[in-house]
């Protein structure tokens, strides 16, 4: 027997225009990508021009750059005029797409087409299961999380973020121990070791290609106050206790990730201070459906952050593990008292800061 369902065509309509609409949106990205690893972007922020003109001030092949604009124009980020054949990139959206700072939101786009390219892997680990290892992102996970995270650490860390704990700036400045856990290119660390020249400094990390780079760029600026270690979160046994230990997007996709914040409680001085940076987000699906960029944290997570703990048999929080487990987890480590601030210039982020009890 067979039964009819009952279809309201006009919700069928409307759904298949919200599922084209994603999929446009999801290609526009690419294109943002394609315009900020040529540098057109760059370009085009220099002022109106035809894509002859374009072209050569990025040094492209023309025909390439007349098709990108197209996507572009149509998308609304780029102004056309069909009477000039000029195109224009307002200059608000030169804000949002170039320069070297944390409002350059060219570098977000490169995550969906990095993980893009594993997406088959992780299709097969939903049959198969397991996951797809840090190994398999490597080496162009390093650069784009660098990218993304660099122009962050530039202009919030020092004036932003860590004034967001009371005294830490002063105490960094007369001089205290600070490990910055998950390190990856360091940049947060080395960012860290320059404005604080009396502190000293160690950058944890599984990721070898990614330490010699924090090592490359601690030795270009000669800092003498900043090492890095192959370490792995869960098992850190510091001879000498931190009194600071900062974590940035490094807890939510280790294997070990209870285990790793235990071994940071342990790593800590008593009163000693942790900082730790996760993903903004609610533990509940539910609370999470008007944040607007909830799909694209799942997304990532199912790509990325999930798979790379799930690829070793690990914990698999998932990006949007939340607020609600983050507080559970602190607390079962030991750390009494948590604020959990809204990270400035950073809407993806939460910043939990908490301390270890006195003995
Ligand atoms: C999302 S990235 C963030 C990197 C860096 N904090 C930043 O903001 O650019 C997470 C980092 O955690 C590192 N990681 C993952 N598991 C780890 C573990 N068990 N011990 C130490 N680092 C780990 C990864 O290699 C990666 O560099």
């Amino acid at each position: 027997m067979t039964t009819t369902r009952s279809v309201d065509e006009q919700l069928v309509e409307k759904f298949a225009g919200e599922l084209i609409s994603h999929y446009t949106s999801g290609m526009v990205t690419m294109m943002v990508d394609v315009g900020h690893r040529s540098g057109l972007f760059e370009a085009a922020a220099e002022g109106p021009a035809t894509s002859e003109e374009l072209a050569a001030r990025a040094g492209l092949h023309e025909r390439y750059v007349r098709e990108w604009l197209g996507s572009l124009v149509s998308a609304g980020i780029f102004l056309y005029s069909p009477r000039t054949g000029v195109y224009t990139l307002p200059a608000e959206h030169a804000e949002c797409l170039t320069g070297p700072g944390a409002g350059n939101l060219a570098t977000v786009a490169q995550i969906n087409t990095h993980l893009g390219n594993h997406l088959h892997q992780v299709a097969t680990a939903f049959r198969e299961g397991g996951g797809v290892p840090y190994s398999e992102f490597r080496p162009e996970f390093t650069d784009v999380m660098d990218s993304l995270s660099r122009g962050t650490y530039d202009e919030l860390l020092v004036d932003a973020w860590l004034p967001l704990v009371p005294g830490l700036p002063e105490r960094l400045t007369e001089g205290i121990r600070v490990a910055d856990v998950g390190c990856g290119t360091g940049h947060a660390v080395v960012t860290m070791a320059a404005a604080f020249p009396a502190s000293t400094f160690v950058g944890y990390d599984i990721a070898e290609d990614a330490l010699d780079r924090g090592r490359a760029e601690a030795a270009e600026l000669g800092l003498t106050n900043v090492e890095f270690e192959a370490q792995d979160a869960a098992t850190l046994a510091p001879e000498t206790p931190f009194d600071l230990i900062t974590t940035i997007d490094a807890i939510h996709d280790q294997v070990d990730p209870a285990g790793a914040v235990r071994s940071i409680f342990g790593a800590l001085v008593p009163g000693g201070t942790y900082v730790m940076v996760e993903p903004a987000a609610s533990s509940n699906l539910e609370d999470n459906l008007s944040n607007p960029f909830a799909p694209w944290i799942y997304g990532v997570s199912t790509l990325h952050c999930l798979t790379v703990s799930l690829a070793h048999g690990g914990a698999g929080l998932g990006t949007a593990w939340g607020e609600q487990r983050a507080r559970e987890m602190l607390a079962d480590a030991g750390f009494a008292r948590v604020t959990a601030h809204e990270t400035p210039g950073d809407p993806l982020d939460t910043m939990f800061v908490t301390t270890k009890p006195e003995e």
